[in-house]
């Protein structure tokens, strides 16, 4: 039997991170962010003073960089960067890291490691479905509207809604436009929309979802 994956993809601000989590947690499931991975590299990127857009130092980084990753912290070459991730200067630059193939490339390899580690989890991201576990046991396509998915983001870090709206269309401009692994929706994933819903109720429509596909497998 392969190990059991559950991957969650979606835009920013659609939920991912909290339905992520909290399924894993009402599975007793192993879970990992990735976006926080991109955020890792970005931050030592950004913490050495390169250009984010220096392709050859950027893989040279992916490849070097040592994380140690929980649910809900990340440690970059022993320094705890868990706060430090969700910085404006990071949240700038990552997209430009994200679409750095050599990158990819590393940190996909981390992330199947991850999940043989862990013998099969919870793993959100943007190209988790389609490219990283193509075969997993569940895809789920998380989405939200514009205006929610602007104010989750405010009541997170604070901001404008206007400018953080701006913001969030630009990066899924660049995550979805990008040549290598863009976002997109797979066609066997099941589309959850999370706009007016609360956390417990998606969780276990997903929960639902995937027992269903366990017994049928
Ligand atoms: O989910 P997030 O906002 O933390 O993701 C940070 C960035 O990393 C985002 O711009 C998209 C990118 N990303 C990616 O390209 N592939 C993933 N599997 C996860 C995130």
């Amino acid at each position: 039997m392969p190990p059991t994956v559950v991957a969650i993809d979606g835009p920013a601000g659609a939920g991912k991170s909290t339905i992520a989590r909290a399924l894993a947690k009402d599975l007793g499931m192993a879970y990992l962010d990735t976006g926080a991975m991109y955020r890792g590299v970005t931050y030592e990127v950004l913490r050495r003073g390169l250009e984010a857009t220096d392709i050859d130092a950027v893989a040279r980084v992916a490849r070097e960089v040592r994380f140690v990753q929980t649910a809900d912290s990340l440690h970059v070459n022993g320094v705890d960067a868990t706060a430090a991730i969700r910085s404006p200067e990071v949240d700038a630059a990552v997209s430009h890291v994200a679409s750095n193939s050599a990158v990819r490339e590393e940190l996909r390899e981390r992330q199947r490691e991850w999940i043989v580690r862990h013998g099969g989890g919870v793993v959100e991201g943007r190209d988790i479905g389609s490219v990283v576990f193509p075969e997993a046991t569940l895809k789920v396509y998380l989405i939200a509207s514009p205006r929610v998915r602007a104010e989750r983001r405010v009541a997170q870090h604070g901001g404008d809604v206007q400018e953080i709206a701006t913001a969030i269309a630009e990066r899924d401009r660049r995550d979805s436009t990008r040549e290598d692994s863009p976002l997109r929706q797979m066609p066997d994933a099941v589309v959850v929309d999370t706009s007016d819903r609360t956390i417990l109720e998606v969780v276990r429509e997903i929960g639902g979802i995937l027992k269903t596909r366990i017994v049928s497998s």
